[in-house]
């Protein structure tokens, strides 16, 4: 008896999960305005048909199977994140990354591959994004749509060792990649100068890099 309830309710708070996730998905976009510009990047991106994989193309393609193909690195979505760094989770909420799925569903392409490879959370890679529907805690561009999988990490933070990412601090090199592989020349307006743009996600609070609306070239890093 105590089983069933117990059963029913984990469904329950499973649906307010997954209903709040989609909440959370379709309240947004709403300020969304295409330029000229942003419409041919768009349509470039479209008629190119190339799917990137910023994680792969970052960290070169052998070591990425390398790493990959093991199996021992797994998205785990970041509201993992926040039990630990509770201050970057919430000041990250402003930022555009967290938001970057909503863009997509405001226009009807948030089941488009080539578009979800830069607007989610590790599309392309195993255990990655796949769908809002399959797996809407890797919307958007989380920790791990920069930093990669999190699962070691978490694993050797309860150890009390260190580090454990893909693109983490003691890899600067391929964290840099990964914005690149993103920003690239057509998807270019959110920096002009990479360095200074990187540099911001150091230490700091992340509440002090969100500039508000990102669309405004005065505002730009
Ligand atoms: C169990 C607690 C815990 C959880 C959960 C956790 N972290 Fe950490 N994290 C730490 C601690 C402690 C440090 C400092 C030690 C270190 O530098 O690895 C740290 C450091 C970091 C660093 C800087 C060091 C590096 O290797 O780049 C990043 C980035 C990071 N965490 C991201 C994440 C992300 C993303 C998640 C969710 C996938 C996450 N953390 C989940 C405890 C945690
Ligand atoms: C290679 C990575 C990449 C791909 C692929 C990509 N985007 Fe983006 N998108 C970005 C970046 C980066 C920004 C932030 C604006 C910038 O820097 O140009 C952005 C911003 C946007 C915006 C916000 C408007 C704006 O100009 O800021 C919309 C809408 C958008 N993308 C739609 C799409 C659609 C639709 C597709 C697929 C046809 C797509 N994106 C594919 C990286 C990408
Ligand atoms: C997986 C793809 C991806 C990666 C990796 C990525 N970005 Fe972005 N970034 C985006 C997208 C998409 C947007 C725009 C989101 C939107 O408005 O829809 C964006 C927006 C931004 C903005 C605008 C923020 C604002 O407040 O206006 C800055 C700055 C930025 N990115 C810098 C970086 C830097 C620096 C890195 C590397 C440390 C990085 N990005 C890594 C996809 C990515
Ligand atoms: C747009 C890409 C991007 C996203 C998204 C991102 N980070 Fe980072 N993060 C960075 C960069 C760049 C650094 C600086 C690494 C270095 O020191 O070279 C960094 C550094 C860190 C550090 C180390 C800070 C310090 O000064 O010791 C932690 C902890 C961290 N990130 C956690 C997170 C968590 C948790 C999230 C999600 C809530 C997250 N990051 C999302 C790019 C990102």
């Amino acid at each position: 008896m105590i089983d069933i309830q117990k059963n029913i309710l984990f469904v329950i708070i499973k649906n307010i999960f997954i209903l709040s996730s989609f909440v959370a998905l379709l309240g947004a976009g709403e300020n969304l305005e295409i330029t000229p510009a942003t419409k041919q990047c768009m349509d470039e991106t479209l008629a190119s048909q190339v799917v990137v994989n910023p994680l792969k193309e970052s960290m070169g393609g052998e070591a990425y199977n390398d790493a990959i193909g093991s199996g021992k690195y797994r998205y785990v979505g970041n509201s993992k994140c926040r039990l630990c760094h509770r201050k970057f989770f919430i000041g990250r909420k402003k930022d555009p990354h967290d938001h970057a799925m909503k863009n997509l569903i405001a226009i009807g392409h948030e089941k488009t591959p080539q578009c979800l490879a830069c607007h989610s959370t590790g599309y392309g890679v195993p255990t990655g994004f796949v769908s809002i529907e399959t797996t809407p805690r890797l919307s958007n561009v989380q920790c791990e749509g920069c930093h990669g999988p999190g699962n070691v990490h978490i694993k050797l933070t309860k150890k009390r060792l260190k580090g454990g990412f893909l693109a983490g601090q003691d890899s600067p090199k391929i964290l840099k990649n990964m914005c690149v592989e993103c920003h690239t020349d057509r998807w270019n307006k959110s920096y002009h100068d990479l360095d200074t743009a990187y540099n911001k996600y150091k230490k700091a609070d992340p509440r002090s890099y969100s500039k508000g609306k990102h669309n405004n070239a005065k505002e730009k890093l």
